[in-house]
Protein backbone atom coordinates (compact mmCIF):
# COMPACT_ATOMS: atom_id res chain seq x y z
CA UNK A 1 0.00 0.00 0.00
CA UNK A 2 1.50 3.48 -1.08
CA UNK A 3 1.19 5.40 2.38
CA UNK A 4 0.93 8.77 0.30
CA UNK A 5 -2.23 8.05 -1.74
CA UNK A 6 -5.28 9.85 -0.53
CA UNK A 7 -7.19 6.83 0.91
CA UNK A 8 -11.00 6.84 -0.09
CA UNK A 9 -13.95 5.10 1.45
CA UNK A 10 -17.16 4.48 -0.27
CA UNK A 11 -20.59 4.50 1.03
CA UNK A 12 -23.19 3.20 -1.00
CA UNK A 13 -26.94 1.57 -0.53
CA UNK A 14 -27.82 0.47 -3.95
CA UNK A 15 -26.94 -0.77 -7.54
CA UNK A 16 -23.13 1.22 -7.16
CA UNK A 17 -23.08 2.91 -10.52
CA UNK A 18 -21.20 5.86 -9.07
CA UNK A 19 -18.99 3.72 -6.84
CA UNK A 20 -18.17 1.85 -10.11
CA UNK A 21 -17.32 5.20 -12.11
CA UNK A 22 -15.08 6.02 -8.67
CA UNK A 23 -13.45 2.29 -8.95
CA UNK A 24 -12.95 2.70 -12.38
CA UNK A 25 -11.63 6.15 -12.08
CA UNK A 26 -9.29 5.18 -9.68
CA UNK A 27 -8.19 1.93 -11.58
CA UNK A 28 -7.44 4.30 -14.94
CA UNK A 29 -5.51 7.03 -12.78
CA UNK A 30 -7.99 9.66 -12.95
CA UNK A 31 -7.89 9.86 -9.73
CA UNK A 32 -4.72 9.59 -7.46
CA UNK A 33 -5.69 7.66 -4.60
CA UNK A 34 -6.52 4.12 -2.98
CA UNK A 35 -10.26 2.95 -2.33
CA UNK A 36 -9.82 1.08 0.73
CA UNK A 37 -13.29 0.18 1.37
CA UNK A 38 -17.08 -0.14 0.47
CA UNK A 39 -19.54 0.61 3.44
CA UNK A 40 -23.11 -0.79 2.78
CA UNK A 41 -26.21 -0.53 4.85
CA UNK A 42 -28.03 -2.93 2.59
CA UNK A 43 -26.94 -6.41 2.73
CA UNK A 44 -28.30 -7.35 -0.89
CA UNK A 45 -27.07 -3.89 -2.50
CA UNK A 46 -25.54 -4.77 -5.83
CA UNK A 47 -22.96 -2.39 -5.19
CA UNK A 48 -21.40 -5.49 -2.78
CA UNK A 49 -20.77 -7.64 -6.02
CA UNK A 50 -19.52 -4.45 -7.51
CA UNK A 51 -16.99 -3.97 -4.64
CA UNK A 52 -15.86 -7.85 -4.59
CA UNK A 53 -15.55 -7.72 -8.23
CA UNK A 54 -12.89 -5.56 -8.02
CA UNK A 55 -11.35 -7.18 -4.63
CA UNK A 56 -12.53 -3.82 -2.78
CA UNK A 57 -13.16 -4.92 1.42
CA UNK A 58 -16.72 -4.43 2.07
CA UNK A 59 -18.75 -4.11 5.54
CA UNK A 60 -22.30 -4.32 5.82
CA UNK A 61 -23.37 -2.33 8.85
CA UNK A 62 -27.24 -2.18 9.80
CA UNK A 63 -28.84 -0.02 11.96
CA UNK A 64 -30.70 -2.53 13.40
CA UNK A 65 -28.21 -4.81 14.44
CA UNK A 66 -26.64 -2.08 16.66
CA UNK A 67 -28.41 -1.08 20.17
CA UNK A 68 -28.42 2.02 19.35
CA UNK A 69 -27.53 4.28 16.23
CA UNK A 70 -24.61 5.96 18.22
CA UNK A 71 -23.37 2.27 18.40
CA UNK A 72 -24.47 1.59 14.70
CA UNK A 73 -22.13 4.81 13.93
CA UNK A 74 -19.50 3.46 15.65
CA UNK A 75 -19.16 1.12 13.56
CA UNK A 76 -18.79 2.72 10.40
CA UNK A 77 -15.98 4.89 12.07
CA UNK A 78 -14.47 1.91 13.15
CA UNK A 79 -14.05 0.74 9.87
CA UNK A 80 -12.83 4.02 8.35
CA UNK A 81 -10.31 4.97 11.06
CA UNK A 82 -8.94 1.02 10.81
CA UNK A 83 -8.26 1.46 7.11
CA UNK A 84 -7.10 5.64 7.41
CA UNK A 85 -9.76 6.97 5.36
CA UNK A 86 -9.04 10.74 4.51
CA UNK A 87 -12.25 11.07 2.07
CA UNK A 88 -15.95 9.57 2.76
CA UNK A 89 -17.57 9.29 -0.19
CA UNK A 90 -21.63 8.90 -0.45
CA UNK A 91 -22.82 7.69 -3.79
CA UNK A 92 -26.37 6.90 -2.77
CA UNK A 93 -25.94 5.96 0.67
CA UNK A 94 -29.79 6.80 2.13
CA UNK A 95 -29.01 7.66 5.57
CA UNK A 96 -28.36 10.28 7.55
CA UNK A 97 -24.58 10.78 9.62
CA UNK A 98 -25.02 12.34 12.54
CA UNK A 99 -22.99 15.36 13.77
CA UNK A 100 -21.31 13.27 16.58
CA UNK A 101 -19.90 11.35 13.60
CA UNK A 102 -18.98 14.01 11.08
CA UNK A 103 -17.01 15.72 13.64
CA UNK A 104 -14.72 12.98 13.43
CA UNK A 105 -14.32 13.61 9.42
CA UNK A 106 -14.72 17.65 8.75
CA UNK A 107 -14.99 18.70 5.33
CA UNK A 108 -14.12 15.18 4.69
CA UNK A 109 -17.51 13.44 4.16
CA UNK A 110 -18.66 14.07 0.43
CA UNK A 111 -21.95 13.29 -1.25
CA UNK A 112 -23.15 13.09 -4.59
CA UNK A 113 -27.03 14.45 -5.18
CA UNK A 114 -28.87 14.18 -8.85
CA UNK A 115 -30.53 17.12 -9.15
CA UNK A 116 -29.13 21.04 -8.39
CA UNK A 117 -29.59 21.42 -4.84
CA UNK A 118 -31.00 22.90 -2.89
CA UNK A 119 -33.88 22.07 -5.26
CA UNK A 120 -35.02 18.47 -4.76
CA UNK A 121 -33.37 17.15 -2.01
CA UNK A 122 -34.11 13.43 -0.63
CA UNK A 123 -34.20 9.88 -2.20
CA UNK A 124 -35.83 10.80 -5.61
CA UNK A 125 -34.52 13.88 -6.56
CA UNK A 126 -34.45 12.79 -10.77
CA UNK A 127 -38.39 11.94 -9.95
CA UNK A 128 -39.37 14.65 -8.24
CA UNK A 129 -37.66 17.38 -10.56
CA UNK A 130 -39.19 15.55 -13.57
CA UNK A 131 -42.79 15.59 -11.96
CA UNK A 132 -42.26 18.92 -11.00
CA UNK A 133 -41.77 20.02 -14.61
CA UNK A 134 -38.65 22.18 -14.52
CA UNK A 135 -36.79 22.43 -17.30
CA UNK A 136 -33.44 22.49 -16.01
CA UNK A 137 -31.74 20.22 -13.33
CA UNK A 138 -28.69 18.26 -12.85
CA UNK A 139 -26.07 17.38 -10.45
CA UNK A 140 -24.40 18.34 -7.08
CA UNK A 141 -21.25 17.20 -5.73
CA UNK A 142 -21.40 18.76 -1.72
CA UNK A 143 -19.77 18.41 2.01
CA UNK A 144 -22.07 16.80 3.93
CA UNK A 145 -23.59 17.89 7.29
CA UNK A 146 -26.23 16.37 9.15
CA UNK A 147 -28.79 17.35 7.10
CA UNK A 148 -30.68 15.75 4.51
CA UNK A 149 -28.39 16.55 1.30
CA UNK A 150 -27.55 19.98 2.51
CA UNK A 151 -23.95 21.00 3.11
CA UNK A 152 -21.73 23.38 1.25
CA UNK A 153 -21.99 23.22 -2.48
CA UNK A 154 -18.64 21.78 -4.14
CA UNK A 155 -19.53 21.16 -8.05
CA UNK A 156 -22.61 21.49 -10.62
CA UNK A 157 -23.35 20.51 -13.39
CA UNK A 158 -26.74 21.49 -15.38
CA UNK A 159 -28.79 19.57 -17.69
CA UNK A 160 -31.68 21.27 -19.83
CA UNK A 161 -34.12 18.81 -19.95
CA UNK A 162 -35.46 17.67 -23.08
CA UNK A 163 -39.25 17.46 -23.36
CA UNK A 164 -39.56 14.90 -25.25
CA UNK A 165 -37.69 12.59 -22.62
CA UNK A 166 -39.56 9.87 -20.49
CA UNK A 167 -38.49 9.90 -16.96
CA UNK A 168 -36.17 6.61 -17.80
CA UNK A 169 -33.74 8.82 -20.24
CA UNK A 170 -33.70 11.55 -18.01
CA UNK A 171 -32.45 9.36 -15.59
CA UNK A 172 -29.89 8.02 -18.11
CA UNK A 173 -28.64 11.46 -18.71
CA UNK A 174 -28.27 12.06 -14.92
CA UNK A 175 -26.17 9.38 -14.46
CA UNK A 176 -23.80 9.68 -17.75
CA UNK A 177 -23.00 13.48 -15.84
CA UNK A 178 -23.09 11.63 -12.22
CA UNK A 179 -20.21 9.04 -13.61
CA UNK A 180 -18.22 11.76 -15.01
CA UNK A 181 -18.36 14.88 -12.22
CA UNK A 182 -17.99 12.78 -9.18
CA UNK A 183 -14.62 11.33 -10.26
CA UNK A 184 -13.58 14.70 -11.57
CA UNK A 185 -14.78 16.62 -8.57
CA UNK A 186 -12.37 14.40 -6.10
CA UNK A 187 -9.43 13.88 -8.33
CA UNK A 188 -9.34 18.07 -8.41
CA UNK A 189 -10.28 18.02 -4.61
CA UNK A 190 -7.06 15.75 -3.96
CA UNK A 191 -4.78 17.68 -6.38
CA UNK A 192 -5.93 20.99 -4.62
CA UNK A 193 -5.21 19.58 -1.53
CA UNK A 194 -8.23 20.65 -0.53
CA UNK A 195 -8.97 17.83 1.72
C1 LIG B 1 -27.38 8.39 -7.53
O1 LIG B 1 -28.16 8.99 -8.53
C2 LIG B 1 -27.09 9.39 -6.43
O2 LIG B 1 -26.92 10.69 -6.89
C3 LIG B 1 -28.33 9.26 -5.59
O3 LIG B 1 -28.57 7.88 -5.54
C4 LIG B 1 -28.19 7.33 -6.80
C5 LIG B 1 -27.39 6.08 -6.55
O4 LIG B 1 -27.18 5.39 -7.75
N1 LIG B 1 -28.18 9.86 -4.30
C6 LIG B 1 -29.18 10.45 -3.66
O5 LIG B 1 -30.30 10.53 -4.09
C7 LIG B 1 -28.80 11.07 -2.32
N2 LIG B 1 -29.90 11.74 -1.77
P1 LIG B 1 -26.02 4.33 -7.86
O6 LIG B 1 -26.25 3.33 -6.72
O7 LIG B 1 -26.21 3.68 -9.18
O8 LIG B 1 -24.72 5.05 -7.74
Amino acid sequence: MNNSKCHLMLMASGTGSNVQALIDAVNHGQIQAEIVGVISDQPQAAVIQKAQAAGIESFISQPKDYISRKDWEQSILDFCQARSSDLILLAGFMRILSADFLQHYPQQVINIHPSLLPAFPGRQGIKDAYDYGVKITGVTIHYVDDGIDTGPIIAQESLKIDPNWDLAQLESHIHQIEHQLYPATIEKLIQEKLI
